[in-house]
């Protein structure tokens, strides 16, 4: 949905001498150039530069000329950017993350590199130069100062990064996007490499380190394309009974923490992860009784926003928004009432381990499965379909106070058991795994050697379909393992997952 796009938004005259279409600034782009989009989930993202793109690249391969990019971005984006490219064939390489079907249908077919990295690393990776060069930012913002500074829209991600290293930028203003944006972003620039690295000086969530704005070297800039599409994430659907016990076996849990003294009243900063299921957790958590809680956060979803909006939640802090689009449009119009408590800042800022475990966040990501004795595969398949990637969950898993890992029980109609006795892919080991959660009960491993941790696991975790048959194998490999420090059997360890691919059901 394009509308008339007010010159406003450009308030210097420097850049506004740079409009071209979209068009036109695509075809300034070459083959096999390395481009740093902006981009965090469906927010925030470029939407008519790769379209064209995407345009151009199919007459190219009409033509029966090779045609193709490499892609970098924050996360995962909109149907736009990855969903146009990769329906193009366009997309030579990617990284860090993917949730695109089309682009996940390439990637597991071969026909597109795929590198899936923690998300806090891409940025300094980048500048140590060990992902190669980046030729080319296409970065969305929402605005232009009269001084040339850019004001961000509603994700950060890697977008200071780019600006930075990259050595041509496309700028795409959207006018979709709130003016009261302005403000509510934190670009903190102290970040360096070692040996020249210093402390972050952020205490709080809250607190402010940087500026409100990206800087930007207005000769790099060579286009700027004024857009007005709106962000576009995936609906939530409303939490199922399963999501609904697993946030209230999650709420009794942190109740007994707070009764146990081991976390204060307002809880520590939260960090939910991506899906239905971690959105669901936060509508349990705005009807629960802990008040005044923060979060210190990767994407800020519906469920968020809500209990920021009732005054659950005092303040968030993340590097995108992630919101449904119902709830995005209201949230454009009523943007200045959260202005003060929500703050955007970089992912290497919002994603950084030692922030998150000086801050002590709890951490709360969804899995694929997870074995007996507490690894937790987040990303493959029957260990070689990509899902989406490891995102932020390995950022937060291993540094946050509390480390706590949620799933339906069972997959797929209830053919695939979550819970298995080998992962077939490890993202998560059990040292980073403190709390697994379905909806069948939570399991606390912390302290647990790996024989209690897998006796816990099936009691209280396991689907009642797949319990007895975890037993048989546990009690089995009690008996004929080579070690018995963690028990397994190693021919048959992973024979569920081959059972599924034969047959489409673990079940025997
Ligand atoms: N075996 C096979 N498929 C499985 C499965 C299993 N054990 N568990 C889930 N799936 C499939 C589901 O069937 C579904 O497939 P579909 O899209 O074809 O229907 C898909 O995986 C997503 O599962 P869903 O139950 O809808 O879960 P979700 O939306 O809560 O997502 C993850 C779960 C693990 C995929 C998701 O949390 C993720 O990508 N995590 C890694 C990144 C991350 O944690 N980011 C946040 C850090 S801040």
């Amino acid at each position: 949905m394009f509308t008339t796009l007010p010159a406003s938004r450009i308030k210097s005259d420097a850049f506004r001498a740079k409009t071209m279409s979209a068009a036109d600034a695509a075809a300034l782009i070459p083959s096999s150039a390395a481009i740093g989009m902006s981009g965090f989930t469906g927010s925030g993202y470029p939407k008519a530069v790769p379209q064209a793109l995407a345009a151009r690249i199919e007459g190219e391969h009409a033509a029966g000329r090779p045609f193709k990019v490499k892609v970098w971005t924050g996360a995962s984006t909109g149907p736009e950017l990855d969903g146009a490219l990769a329906r193009a064939d366009g997309i030579e390489f990617r990284l860090p993350y993917n949730s695109d079907p089309i682009a996940r249908e390439r990637i597991n077919k071969g026909q597109m590199q795929y590198f899936d990295m923690h998300l806090s690393q891409v940025a300094p990776m980048a500048w140590q130069g060990f992902l190669g060069k980046l030729d080319w930012a296409v970065i969305e913002i929402s605005g232009i100062t009269p001084e040339g500074a850019l004001i961000p829209s509603s994700s950060v991600g890697n977008n200071k990064t780019w600006l930075d290293i990259a050595d041509h930028i496309i700028l795409e203003v959207n006018s979709w996007q709130s003016e009261a944006f302005e403000g509510m972003h934190d670009i903190y620039y102290g970040t360096a490499l070692p040996p020249h690295r210093v402390p972050i000086p952020l205490i709080r969530p809250d607190d402010r380190i940087g500026q409100p704005t990206f800087r930007v070297d207005p000769a790099k800039v060579v286009a700027v394309v004024e857009t007005g599409i709106p962000d576009r994430n995936a609906p939530f659907s409303p939490p199922d009974a399963k999501a609904r016990a697993i946030a209230g076996h999650i709420l009794d849990f942190l109740g007994h923490e707070v009764a146990m003294g081991r976390l204060p009243r307002q809880l520590l900063p939260l960090q939910s992860g991506v899906g239905n299921v971690a959105n669901a957790v936060m509508s349990g958590l705005m009807e629960g009784p802990f008040e005044q809680m923060t979060a210190f956060t990767e994407v800020i979803q519906d469920g968020m926003l809500e209990m920021l909006a009732a005054g659950k939640l005092a303040t968030v802090s993340a590097t995108a928004l992630s919101l449904s689009p119902e709830v995005a449009h209201r949230f454009n119009d009523e943007l200045e009432r959260y202005k003060g408590k929500l703050i955007l800042r970089p992912q290497e800022i919002s994603n950084h381990p030692e922030l998150i475990r000086r801050l002590g966040c709890i951490a709360m990501n969804g899995l694929i499965e997870a074995d007996l004795y507490g690894n937790v595969n987040s990303t493959h398949v029957m260990g070689s379909r990509i899902q989406n990637g490891i995102g932020g969950s390995g950022d937060f898993a291993r540094n946050a106070y509390l480390s706590i890992f949620m799933t339906p029980s069972t997959a797929k109609g209830g053919a695939i058991s979550a819970i298995v006795p080998m992962v077939a892919h490890t993202d998560h080991i059990a040292q980073d795994v403190q709390v697994i959660v379905t909806e069948q009960g939570l399991a606390d491993l912390r302290g647990l050697s790996p024989k209690a941790r897998a006796r816990t696991i099936i009691e209280r975790c396991a689907h009642p379909d797949f319990r007895p048959l975890l037993q048989d194998y546990f009690d089995r490999a009690l008996r004929g393992s080579y070690g018995l420090h963690a028990p397994n059997i190693l021919g048959e360890a992973l024979s569920w997952h081959q059972r599924f691919v034969e047959t489409g059901s673990m079940k025997p």
